[in-house]
């Protein structure tokens, strides 16, 4: 089982869409992946139409003292399990310490699995959960200067936090290549993050939008898109990377 934390850097990064069409390409693929949203907002189910009216999900199971894999949605033709947040009210508290880790150990999930956990940024106690579990984390950059510095500040965080620095992994989002500040902050974080910055970034694009103004993945929305391709490049970049480790591990 691969473990792959999406966070991003600051907020509307494009973390949720981000992970929402990693998912949908692991579906589309044939592949099983369980995606959970460990995010306090929720967002993550509207990307695959789930209605905003439901509130189900592993917290909401948790405060209810159910059972929380049940709360799972299974999307398209069922090789994704997705788990939504559920409600959740400001004030209460998150999960104990170490309760994701215990929870995916006791999962019966099929051989090549990749979970997939949706990142907040605020919500301490689900970082903590993420982090504590994820040997691969994917940071969503914007193109933007600041992300020099929130990108050195977040691998500070995740090395502390014992993830290893070659499986910190990072792709710039909402790119405009038509802007000569977006190139240029290419070209620089380029030259920080070597082979761990996704070849292609990933350009700004009504279609992602739209697509989740209508509740369906980009590539079902509008597959012709230059930001579906972008996406389908990312997807297979990180599976070579991920898969890389997991062989040098076994070696
Ligand atoms: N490449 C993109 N092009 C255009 N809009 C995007 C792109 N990526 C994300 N968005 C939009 O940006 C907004 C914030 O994205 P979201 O995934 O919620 O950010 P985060 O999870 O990092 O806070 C959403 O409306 C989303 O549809
Ligand atoms: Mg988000």
């Amino acid at each position: 089982m691969s473990i792959l934390s999406i966070c991003g850097v600051r907020g509307g990064c494009g973390a949720t869409a981000i992970a929402a069409a990693m998912a949908w390409y692991r579906e589309e693929q044939g592949r099983p992946v369980l995606a959970i949203d460990l995010c306090p907002q929720n967002l993550l189910r509207l990307h695959f139409g789930v209605p905003w009216s439901e509130q189900g999900g592993w917290h909401a199971s948790l405060r209810h003292g159910t059972d929380w894999a049940e709360s799972a949605w299974q999307i398209g033709r069922g090789h994704l399990s997705l788990v939504p947040h559920g409600a959740w009210a400001a004030g209460e508290d998150g999960p104990a310490a170490g309760w994701l880790r215990a929870e995916l150990g006791r999962l019966a999930r099929p051989v090549g699995d990749m979970v997939l956990l949706d990142t907040p940024l605020w919500a301490q106690s689900c970082r903590d959960q993420a982090f504590s579990v994820a040997r691969h984390v994917l940071a969503v950059l914007p193109a933007d200067p600041i992300s020099c510095v929130l990108s050195d500040n977040l691998e500070t965080e995740l090395v502390a936090r014992g993830v290893p620095r070659e499986g910190i992994l990072f792709v710039i989002n909402q790119f405009d290549p038509a802007r000569r500040l977006d190139r240029d902050v290419e070209n620089l974080l380029r030259n920080m993050l070597g082979s761990r910055l996704a070849p292609l970034p990933v350009t700004r694009d009504e279609a992602m939008r739209e697509a989740l103004a209508a509740g369906v993945p980009v590539s079902v929305f509008a597959p012709e898109s230059q930001v579906a391709d972008d996406l389908r490049q990312l997807a297979v970049w990180l599976a070579v990377k991920l898969r890389r480790d997991v062989e040098s591990q076994a070696a």
